[in-house]
């Protein structure tokens, strides 16, 4: 299969990159670099991978990185609560419109899986009380 990978230098978008590879998968990397996440710079596990440095709410490099593409896994997105409300633009500019540039994208491009990463602030942080564990 010929997966683009969003996020791809991120923490959890470099390991999918690695284990679709060593799988003998073909991957398309894209990643932003966004200096909250990597400081300035590819960071060194991902320069094996040599990502698209660009944005996924660019939708021009989206239709040219989705041709052949059969699968997207969508690692792309500002994580964590932020600093404080004035983050709240970017994190729905990233995460919110990228997600929806990216599905605009592939209903062009006709590519129809998606494995699209949730967020820990579906399921909150902090202390929790389950009877079994
Ligand atoms: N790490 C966790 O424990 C965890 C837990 C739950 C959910 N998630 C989710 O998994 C996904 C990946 O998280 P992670 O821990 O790998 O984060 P990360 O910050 O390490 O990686 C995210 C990557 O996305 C890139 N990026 C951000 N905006 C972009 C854009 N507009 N275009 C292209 N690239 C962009 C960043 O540069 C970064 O490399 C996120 O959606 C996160 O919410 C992570």
């Amino acid at each position: 299969m010929r997966v683009l990978v969003t996020g791809a230098a991120g923490f959890i978008g470099s390991q999918v990159v690695d284990l679709l590879t060593g799988a003998g998968h073909e991957v398309v990397a894209l990643d932003a670099l966004l200096p909250q996440a990597h400081g300035a710079g590819l960071p060194e596990w991902s320069r094996r991978h040599a990502p698209v440095v660009g944005d996924v709410r660019d939708p021009d490099l989206l239709d040219r990185l989705l041709s052949g593409v059969d699968a997207v896994c969508h690692q792309a997105a500002m994580v964590g609560h932020g600093l404080d409300p004035s983050d709240a633009p970017a994190y729905a500019s990233h995460n919110d419109y990228g997600t929806a540039v990216l599905l605009a994208a592939m209903h062009r491009a006709g590519v129809r899986r998606l494995v699209l990463a949730s967020s820990m602030v579906v399921y909150g942080e902090g202390r929790y009380e389950c009877s079994r564990h």
